[in-house]
């Protein structure tokens, strides 16, 4: 039986780092309020011209590095992200270009938070039947695009990175499962207006984030603690069985309500939320490849990642690391 293993990991944040006073300047808020609020105590946001396949670029040659191959080895790609350099082609064949790998099917999918873990779970299974032997998996945002910075409910909480990984064939066990969810019926809660075929006269000047923040915390606890069970069960593996959570970093209270259902301590949860706000798809694998890089995750733990986004959209991925 072959199964699909990461072989590496890798990402990237751009430079500039946008803190809670300086963002004190820009809204009515305050650095108590986004923290007690959220957890969040800064955040990484790209230059002007700073793409996010630039930040994928990073990320990706960083996991392959890490997996010990060349980027031309790479035969398969899955780009995660809401919002892309161009709107054709697709960030995976920009991607591609640079990294050289010709020839290589190549695309991105937009949903959302979820973006990555959409990526990872398509990229599983081609792994497992044979069709991609050395395949990388990438989530990169460039969120800031799409914030409108005078609005005090979106503005604290978005923010730019990347983040990829390699998955080969192996024997050994590595992803166990992935599930996949959403529901469209919540599409009012968490959007962003603006879009090609709705014509631009149609949008908001400005294309940027709408939501319903209390409703989209409600929704995603229960809906997150229902996508752990769902894990755990198709597994027949229990709550004590997990080595660490690498969830989505939206809400240091979301990531907390998970651990609580998990009974996992805070110390077995990987957050990064305050260090990285909400980077939409790619915040599970930058939280992954922090973890894994300074030596908390170790090869032969038992991982569950979980993320949530706008559609909704959501999914999970258990992993033998
Ligand atoms: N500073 C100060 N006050 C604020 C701010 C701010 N930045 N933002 C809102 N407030 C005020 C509101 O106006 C409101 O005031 P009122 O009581 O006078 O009306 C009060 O604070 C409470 O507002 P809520 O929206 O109810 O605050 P809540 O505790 O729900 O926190 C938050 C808001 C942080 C957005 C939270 O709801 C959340 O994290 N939601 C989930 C976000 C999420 O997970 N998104 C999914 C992924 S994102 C994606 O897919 C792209």
């Amino acid at each position: 039986m072959i199964h699909s293993r990461i072989t590496g990991t890798g990402s990237h944040l751009p430079a500039r780092i946008l803190t809670n006073f300086e963002l004190e300047k820009m809204v009515d808020t305050t650095d108590e309020w986004i923290r007690t609020r959220t957890g969040i105590e800064r955040r990484h946001i790209a230059a002007a011209g700073e793409t996010t396949v630039d930040l994928a670029e990073h990320a990706a040659r960083r996991a392959i590095e890490a997996a010990g191959l060349q980027p031309q080895d790479i035969d398969f790609i899955a780009f995660g992200t809401t919002t892309p350099d161009l709107v054709f082609p697709n960030c995976g064949t920009l991607l591609q270009q640079r990294l050289g790998c010709r020839g290589a099917p190549a695309f991105s999918l937009e949903t959302a938070c979820a973006g990555f873990m959409y990526a990872l779970s398509i990229t599983d299974k081609y792994v497992r039947c044979g069709d991609a032997k050395r395949a990388l998996v990438v989530g990169a945002e460039t969120l800031s695009r799409i914030t409108d910075w005078g609005d005090r409910s979106t503005a604290i909480l978005f923010a730019d990175g990347a983040g990829a990984l390699v998955l080969e064939p192996s024997e050994q066990p590595g992803i166990l499962s992935t599930h996949l969810h959403s529901d469209g019926y919540y599409k009012d809660l968490l959007y962003c207006g603006s879009g090609v075929s709705k014509g631009f006269a149609e949008t908001k000047p400005l294309m940027s984030v709408s939501m319903v923040g209390s409703e989209v915390f409600k929704v995603a606890v229960t809906t997150l603690g229902k996508a752990v069970d769902e894990a755990l069960g198709a597994n027949k593996l229990g709550r004590e069985h997990i080595d660490w959570l690498v969830p989505h970093q939206a809400n240091i209270r979301i990531i907390q309500a998970m651990a609580k259902k998990l009974e996992l301590p805070l110390e077995r949860v990987v957050i990064t939320v305050q260090d990285h706000g909400n980077t939409s798809a790619a915040s599970v694998p930058l939280a992954l490849d922090v973890a894994i890089r300074d030596g908390r995750i170790k090869r032969g733990d038992l991982l569950l990642l979980e993320a949530f986004g706008g559609g909704f959209t959501w999914g999970s991925a258990l992993i033998r690391y």
